[in-house]
């Protein structure tokens, strides 16, 4: 199995780098900064950025499946997923790709709270994806947009808080919206559950909200 990684260097890139290591499959990873990348030599490393078509377009092909944690590394406008996502989507239509998973967040679409507490959702929704998360919110946002209407065999993960805590192994999911009172997940969690649908249709054409 041949995997195409974006966001490697990332929290929860790390940790799916090395799962897909630890399963045999190999990896090709784009990084900005390959040099502090502890597993690079084990990896087929494509150095650039994931807004430049070109370095996507090397880091895609001859895949099977791409995985992204992409994302930016502050709260602030980066426009990290409006611009690569298209990008890595336009590279696996040209190259003949077809498997995406991609790490999103729950704040992607507007039903994801309806099973949350009445005072809950309306935190959530009125506070924080208004001020803090505003910018990585209109992110996922995006990113959804670019999946579903991809024509790709996309998978979208969509989890609360990421925790780097050490992973449980059991966790809830659910196709329609957040699990109630689903304000957290571990990384580790996450990455696995990624790692997971890599051989699985069952969320193909997919967003798929996990979490504790
Ligand atoms: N934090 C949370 O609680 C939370 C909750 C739900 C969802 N999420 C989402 O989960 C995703 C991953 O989160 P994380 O905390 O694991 O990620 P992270 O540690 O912030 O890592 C982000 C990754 O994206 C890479 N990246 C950013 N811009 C790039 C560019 N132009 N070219 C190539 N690589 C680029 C970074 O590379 P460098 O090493 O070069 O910077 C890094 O590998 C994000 O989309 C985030 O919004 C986060």
């Amino acid at each position: 199995m041949k995997i195409a990684i974006f966001g490697a260097s990332g929290a929860t890139g790390q940790l799916l780098t090395e799962r897909c290591l630890g399963a045999g499959y190999s990896v090709t990873a784009l990084l900005r900064r390959p040099d502090n990348f502890a597993q690079r030599d084990r990896i087929r490393v494509v150095q650039g950025s994931a807004f430049d078509a070109a370095a996507v377009r090397e880091t895609v092909e001859g895949s099977n499946v791409v995985l992204s944690v992409l994302g930016a590394r502050s709260l602030k406008k980066e426009d990290v997923l409006e611009q690569a996502v298209p990008l890595i989507v336009a590279a696996m239509k040209q190259t003949g790709v077809r498997r995406i998973i991609a790490l999103g967040s729950a704040g992607a679409l507007p039903d994801s709270l309806k099973k949350q507490p009445t005072w809950r959702r309306w935190i959530v929704e009125n506070i924080v994806y208004k001020t803090m998360l505003k910018w990585p919110v209109a992110s996922q946002i995006s990113q959804y947009a670019t999946l579903s209407s991809s024509g790709l065999d996309w998978t979208m993960v969509m989890p609360p808080m990421l925790t780097n805590t050490p992973g449980r192994g059991v966790y809830r999911i659910d196709g329609e919206a957040l699990p109630r009172n689903g304000s957290k997940i571990s990384r580790e969690d996450v990455a696995d559950f990624m790692m997971s649908q890599i051989d699985s249709r069952e969320w193909v054409g997919k967003g798929v909200y996990i979490s504790y």
